[in-house]
């Protein structure tokens, strides 16, 4: 049997049916301790081009019907995060033309928080087999990937969006095409201060275990 410090007593696994018990044991952990790191406890290095190449192709292994790559990445570093920063300025003084000078602030610092931004960028094809709505989700699992990629290499991240990231000025700045939507813009580096591992929850009661059709009258 395995068990971590972290999560003692929580999990423990049998890893004697497991074909290497500890590298196994480890990649569980690491799924099972995925966290986000608040974008400004984000500092250098970011990962390097070569990291982010490793990262975005482990990215890019998650399922895609038809294996269509219905996504594409925008990297932002150094000085082009200042203009996304006017970019998001822009768009959030257009959207409200009497927004407070705090909150335009608030919104041209975002960008400037961590070293590294990936905006993962969904690219919707038309097809009558793949729905739209399974391309983003297709879209959603590669950001996720990124997450899980960039823990698991000792680097932070977090995905976030926000107003700027369904705004078309935004959009249009980022050179997105017609068949395009921004999924999130996903951020990264070092954390500046060690951020504890969470636990994922329990998935106690969201488990369902189905047996019958349910009567529209118990579905009530
Ligand atoms: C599509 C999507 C958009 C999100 N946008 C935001 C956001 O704009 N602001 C925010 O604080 N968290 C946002 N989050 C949540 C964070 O990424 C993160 O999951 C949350 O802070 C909880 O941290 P955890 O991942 O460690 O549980 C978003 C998550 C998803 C999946």
């Amino acid at each position: 049997m395995f068990d971590h410090d972290l999560i003692k007593g929580s999990f423990s696994y049998n890893t004697t049916t497991l074909a290497y018990p500890e590298l196994s044991m480890n990649h569980l952990l690491t799924l099972l301790n995925r966290h986000s790191t608040p974008a400004k406890a984000l500092t250098d290095p970011a990962p390097d081009d070569e990291q982010l190449r490793h990262i975005l192709q482990i990215a890019m292994g998650g399922p895609d019907h038809g294996r269509i790559q219905p996504y594409r990445f925008i990297t932002i570093r150094g000085d082009a995060r200042h203009e996304l920063s006017n970019v998001f300025a822009k768009a959030v003084s257009r959207r409200d033309p009497d927004v407070s000078d705090q909150y335009l602030k608030k919104q041209k610092d975002k960008p400037l928080r961590s070293p590294l931004i990936v905006v993962v960028v969904a690219s919707l094809i038309e097809s009558e087999k793949i729905p739209q709505i399974e391309q983003m989700l297709c879209a959603g699992t590669v950001a996720h990937n990124i997450l899980l990629a960039s823990n698991a290499m000792g680097f932070g991240s977090i995905w976030l969006t926000g107003d700027n990231a369904y705004d078309s000025s935004v959009f249009e700045a980022l050179g997105l095409k017609s068949n395009e939507k921004i999924i999130g813009f996903v951020y990264l580096g070092s954390e500046k201060i060690k951020i504890p591992p969470r636990l994922a929850p329990d998935p106690g009661d969201k488990i369902f275990d189905w047996k019958s059709p349910v009567s529209s009258t118990d579905n009530k």
